[in-house]
């Protein structure tokens, strides 16, 4: 509806402003609040962003009470079925589906962009064998303004563009390399004639010495996993690329960022965490035990994988990532205890009115840790899959905010509760 408001009136003087109401394409209208400070002095207070819509996009949209997820407006359902990650690459990015040889061209520019700079690979050389992969990846991730400065002109398409490859291109060799680097094992260069997934599970596992034989069912499991994670609107991680890359930062340090807000557990960390939570519960008869600690507020423990800030219904992705784990188990005769175990967690929390009140269900982490361990993925590596699979929604994201008319540093404001002001006291006069 045209020029809808909504009046806010400051009870303590009276004053009032009409605020704009905004409506997009689906989803809650919004009050453009901006003129709020100027008019009354105000700012709003929404710690966690729970009223606030930080920007306008165009790429995903979440309806978190149906459990709907569109790219593009296209449901997640349909491009799990019918489409790759590559092309929901190009779709994320481009904002449309290719043509059969835009595809095509496509993946042959992604491939090219494998390699990594020699260069980089030293950079491995300066972190503990130890190393969490996650700490190697954003430090890497980081490093890659220091190698690939040709192309770092952020008001450029074509430079946008370009480092938009290089990130897709590149991200699962350096994934691959900070696992092979943790197993003090030779990096495996990129084979071009393998499909984005292919060549991953190449680069971590194989070896200068044997052929290796790409397994199937474990790249399209793959595959269907980075597209499933591609991108998820306003999370914390594509916020926090937002926020970066509205300092005009280069697009490398602010997908260094992403993968940093990423890796908690409450975020993209939660895979790694379900299968240690899975493996900690060590067996059905314990399943209702850990139930009733998620239940307990005086515990600390939570049932990761469960609860969204977003749906309020089960996470289309969980259901499409739970009926893929049972196809791969099956496909790859792998016996799982830890799926009973997370099956059974499933089916008790579902019945359970604490579940059912706060509306949690599994989200897309619950499974995803399963498949990726029948494939043979190490549990320290599965954050690291969600970077790959995210790094095309970050930098899309980060591309939109960029080519908007009137691009603001994102400067956040607070509610001051610290010492009101008072006067310096020299050091001897102190108590
Ligand atoms: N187990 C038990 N209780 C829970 C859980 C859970 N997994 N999640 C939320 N709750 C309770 C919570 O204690 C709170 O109860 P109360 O209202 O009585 O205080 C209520 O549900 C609302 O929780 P919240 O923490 O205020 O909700 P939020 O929107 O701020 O947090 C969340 C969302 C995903 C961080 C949270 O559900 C959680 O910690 N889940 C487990 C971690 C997880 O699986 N994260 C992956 C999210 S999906 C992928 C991604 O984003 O990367």
């Amino acid at each position: 509806m045209a020029n809808e408001t909504v009046t806010i009136t400051d009870n303590s003087t009276g004053k009032s402003i009409d605020l704009p109401i905004k409506s997009g394409t689906h989803g809650p209208r919004v009050i453009d609040i901006a003129k709020l400070q100027s008019e009354l002095g105000m700012f709003t207070f929404d710690p966690g962003f729970m009223s606030t819509a930080a920007c306008e996009s165009g790429i995903t949209f979440i309806d978190g009470d149906k459990g709907v997820l569109l790219y593009r407006g296209y449901p997640i359902e349909q491009l799990a079925e019918h489409s790759d990650f590559m092309e929901t690459c190009y779709l994320l990015w481009y904002g449309r589906l290719p043509t059969a040889d835009e595809k095509q061209k496509f993946d042959g520019i992604i491939s090219h962009h494998t390699m990594v700079h020699e260069g980089l690979h030293n950079f491995y050389n300066g972190f503990r064998r130890d190393a969490h992969p996650m700490a190697i990846t954003v430090g890497v991730v980081g490093a890659l303004s220091a190698f690939y400065h040709d192309s770092l002109d952020i008001w450029n398409d074509r430079h946008r563009e370009i480092s938009a490859h290089r990130l897709i291109a590149k991200m699962p060799t350096i994934a691959a390399g900070a696992y092979r680097f943790s197993r003090g094992e030779p990096f495996a260069y990129p084979k071009n004639k393998l499909k984005y997934a292919e060549n991953f599970l190449h680069m971590m596992f194989s070896f200068p010495t044997e052929e290796y034989q790409v397994n199937k069912v474990a790249a399209e499991a793959l595959d269907l996993i980075f597209l499933l994670h591609a991108d998820h609107e306003q999370n914390a991680s594509t916020a926090t690329v937002r926020l970066a890359g509205s300092s005009q930062a280069n697009p490398f340090a602010c997908m260094s960022a992403g993968v940093g807000a990423l890796w908690g557990p409450a975020h993209g960390g939660a895979n790694e965490a379900v299968i240690k939570m899975l493996q900690h519960i060590g067996d059905v008869k314990h399943v209702d035990k850990a139930v009733e600690r998620a239940k307990d507020k005086n515990d600390t423990f939570r049932l990761m994988g469960f609860g969204h800030r977003v749906y309020k219904n089960y996470d289309p992705r969980a259901k499409i990532i739970r009926k893929a784990c049972m196809d791969v188990l099956k496909e790859l005769k792998v016996s799982d205890p830890l799926f009973d175990i997370a099956m059974k967690l499933e089916e008790i929390a579902l019945k359970d009115p604490y579940f059912i009140e706060k509306k949690l269900y599994p989200n897309v982490d619950f499974y995803s840790g399963i498949i990726l361990r029948a494939i043979g993925i190490p549990t320290s590596m599965f954050t690291v899959i969600f970077v790959i699979g995210r790094t095309i929604g970050w930098i899309s994201q980060w591309n939109e905010m960029m080519t908007e008319k009137n691009l603001k540093i994102g400067r956040p404001r607070q509610l001051y509760t610290g010492p009101a002001i008072r006067d310096y006291e020299p050091v001897e006069k102190r108590k």
